[in-house]
């Protein structure tokens, strides 16, 4: 696509005022700045306006879905089970989750098409936070939490350090809710964690990512993230 056109597409500004945009000076294309409207670019390219980076006009879209149980996390499975992208049915565009929650997890999942946003996302280095809730057997003790919070090994890998909080207490059932928050993402960790201190999960449900809750959004259904929410993601991975 031309650079004019893409900017246009992207909602940077008008044909025209795009062309005179790049005239100025003040558009870049991988680093380099470009006077040739109709240099043609792609989704590939990083674009940049006065500096800010441009999201692609290539129809991204950006998902929350509050995830039921029963579902898993992949566009694909050969067992013909439950899939999330079956609950997307109305979405246009093939989207893939951001990271993956275990099939009996509920709570908040991103999809979208942008790769690069994903990758950033789910990145340890970028330190997103991931905010848990899990009914566990048992009742944790002080130390049990101080321990799960300082990071502990896992199958050899000493998990980030994460903030653990004793909610609540079923002293009949000798159960109890954590909020463990997270800013990596181990496969299963919060279960691992768990089942490590002696503690396994009976239920677990995802409150938050990267500060996006699912609010009053009902179980089973997503919705579109807003320009802001879109703005934040993009803002808090350095992009
Ligand atoms: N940790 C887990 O153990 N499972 C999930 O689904 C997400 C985080």
């Amino acid at each position: 696509m031309r650079l004019a056109k893409y900017l246009a597409k992207a909602g940077i500004a008008s044909r025209r005022k795009a062309e005179e945009l790049i005239a100025a000076g003040r558009v870049e294309v991988n680093s380099e700045v470009i006077t040739l409207p109709q240099t043609l670019v792609s989704e590939t390219d990083q674009i940049k306006v006065d500096g800010k980076n441009v999201r692609g006009a290539e129809n991204k879209v950006y998902y929350l879905l509050n995830k039921p149980a029963g579902y898993i996390s992949t566009v694909r499975d050969t067992h013909n089970r439950p899939k999330i992208t079956d609950l997307l049915n109305a979405a246009p565009a093939r989207v893939y989750p951001v990271g993956r929650l275990d099939a009996d997890t509920t709570g908040v999942l991103l999809l979208t098409n942008d790769g690069e946003l994903a990758f950033r996302l789910t990145h340890p280095r970028y330190r997103v936070k991931k905010v848990y809730r899990a009914w566990v057997c048992g009742l944790p003790d002080s130390r049990t939490i101080k321990n799960m919070s300082e990071g502990m090994i896992i199958e050899g890998e000493k998990t980030a350090p994460a903030k653990v909080k004793l909610l609540k207490t079923e002293l009949k059932k000798r159960s109890a809710l954590l909020e463990i928050t997270l800013t990596e993402g181990k496969k299963r960790q919060v279960k691992k964690m768990c089942s490590a201190s002696g503690h396994p999960v009976t239920k677990l449900h995802r409150e938050s990512f990267a500060g996006l809750k699912a609010d009053r959004l009902p179980i089973g259904s997503y919705r579109l993230l807003k320009d802001n929410e879109i703005s934040m993601l993009y803002r808090i991975v350095g992009l």
